[in-house]
């Protein structure tokens, strides 16, 4: 059963406040609303709500109230940009009481960044989701600091879940790696159809069918890694006949400098950076 099937939403100890309703956070609150969210329970911040979000003004949820009307929220999401976060997480942080778990989506913010910027002994998840986020088959790492409780994780994690799967680490410094390979993940697919693409027009196909070709191969193969409980290189195998045309393909990309040398290559490279933007 996917996470997000378990996720209650339903009861919560105070409102649900979520700074920044843009890609991101507005996906997240569909998500919310999806797994049985009170609307009248969820406060937005939004200098520029889309018209999707301003609509759910007339479900109930409130957008951009004076931040003093706001009792002390069960949650508080922030998901703006993380250039902006010293500027704007202070202005909401008074929202953060005693009881509030706050849940950051902010990419390489850690959470001692975060802190900095909140009441002392502030209850912080950091995390890192993923653009398939959008359509609720995202996956999101998150680390909790010493003063979130099991109630306050638990509340966490159905958040998450609203996007897609959930998975919790211990140790922060592996973030860098999550960003790596999940995070940045979805591009290195969306590049893996566009070489398709390009090399089905080098092969003679025309760039129309190549693309198209390409797209649905990448799609399908994704939706049945997903729905399959079979690992990726069992199915691997169980398309490759010796001998036959995968295998000739497979013989360059497993090759020595083939794709996962190259993967590691990129990964690291990824890891790097998030290490260097890390603040
Ligand atoms: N997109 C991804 O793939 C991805 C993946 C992992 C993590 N993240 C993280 O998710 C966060 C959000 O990314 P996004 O792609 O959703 O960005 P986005 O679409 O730009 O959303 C950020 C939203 O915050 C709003 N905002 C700015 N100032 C505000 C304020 N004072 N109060 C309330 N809201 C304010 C922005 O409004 P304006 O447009 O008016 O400035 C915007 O709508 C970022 O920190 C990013 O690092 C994104």
């Amino acid at each position: 059963m996917p996470d997000s099937d378990s996720a209650n939403l339903g009861d919560l100890p105070g409102p649900l406040v979520l700074i920044g309703a843009g890609k991101m956070g507005g996906a997240m609150l569909q998500g919310w609303l999806r797994l049985g969210l009170d609307p009248r329970d969820a406060v937005v911040f939004e200098p520029q709500p889309s018209a999707e979000i301003a609509a759910l003004g007339a479900r109930g949820v409130r957008l951009n109230p004076q931040a003093a009307t706001v009792r002390a929220a069960a949650a508080m999401l922030i998901a703006v940009k993380p250039q902006v976060a010293a500027e704007v997480v202070p202005r909401y942080a008074a929202m953060a009481g005693a009881g509030t778990v706050v849940v950051s989506i902010m990419a390489g913010k850690t959470l001692r960044a975060i802190a900095g910027l909140l009441p002392p002994g502030a209850a912080i998840v950091r995390t890192m989701p993923n653009t398939p986020a959008a359509i609720g088959r995202g996956i999101t790492v998150a680390v909790a600091n010493p003063h979130v409780t099991a109630a306050q994780r638990t509340l966490a994690h159905n958040l998450l879940a609203a996007t897609g799967a959930v998975e919790w680490v211990a140790d922060e410094a592996l973030l860098d790696a999550v960003t790596a390979v999940s995070g940045s993940g979805p591009a290195y697919v969306f590049l893996l159809a566009e070489a398709l693409a390009q090399a089905g027009v080098a092969a003679g196909l025309p760039a129309e069918l190549a693309a198209k070709l390409a797209r649905e191969t990448v799609a399908g193969s994704g939706e049945l890694l997903h729905q399959s409980e079979l690992d990726a290189a069992v199915l691997r195998q169980n398309v490759t006949s010796p001998g036959g045309t995968t295998a000739a393909a497979l013989d360059v990309l497993m090759g020595p400098q083939g794709l996962a040398a190259l993967m590691e290559q990129a990964v690291a490279a990824a890891t790097r950076r998030s290490r260097e933007l890390a603040g």
